[in-house]
């Protein structure tokens, strides 16, 4: 479901106080603006275990690597953003994060059936993050060793198996 005012969001802890505060004091506000989407895995009551937020994008054609760039128009294209996913500490090694890493993955291949984009887009904290990320095939953008991507097509791909 999608995070609202009465979900205990001053209570979740990830351990990383950016993504703490997003959700403490940000992502209810930016959803009321449809500016993103937040949705929340929670525990039975108002408590949130886990949570992801998705965004749309645009990014220069000159950002691109190649393959994404090849037969592209020269100018801004769409990507989807996952901009922030955590799981509170409690929770931590039971698998979470990949579930809400599958689900924020299913949002945006449904959703890019309808609005298209040539990627997924996210930004990772540390290497840490960016090494749970490679295993769902994100690759590095060349020169920004933090932003990771995920073509469309393999995300086609990845839905298929
Ligand atoms: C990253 C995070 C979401 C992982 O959640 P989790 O529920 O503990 O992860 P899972 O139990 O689903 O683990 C799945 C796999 O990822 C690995 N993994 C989990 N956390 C990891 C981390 N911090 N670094 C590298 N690998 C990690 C696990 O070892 C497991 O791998 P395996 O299949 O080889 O055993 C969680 O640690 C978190 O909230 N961290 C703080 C916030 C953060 O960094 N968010 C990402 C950037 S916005």
């Amino acid at each position: 479901m999608t995070v609202e005012r009465r979900h205990r969001r001053k209570a979740f802890d990830c351990g990383e106080p950016t993504v703490n505060d997003w959700l403490r004091t940000r992502a209810v506000q930016n959803q009321d603006k449809h500016l993103s989407t937040t949705r929340v895995l929670l525990t039975g009551n108002d408590d949130i275990a886990g949570f992801y937020t998705l965004a749309t994008g645009q990014v220069d054609f000159g950002d691109l690597p190649p393959e994404l760039s090849r037969g592209m128009p020269r100018r801004a294209l769409p990507v989807a953003i996952l901009a922030w996913l955590g799981v509170d500490q409690r929770f931590h090694g039971q698998r979470l994060g990949d579930r809400l890493l599958a689900q924020s993955l299913r949002d945006c291949h449904t959703a890019g059936e309808t609005f298209a984009f040539v990627a997924v887009f996210l930004d990772c904290l540390n290497d840490q993050a960016k090494r749970f990320y490679q295993r769902w095939d994100f690759q590095e953008l060349p020169g920004n060793p933090y932003r990771l991507f995920l073509s469309f097509q393999m995300l086609n791909t990845l839905m298929k198996k």
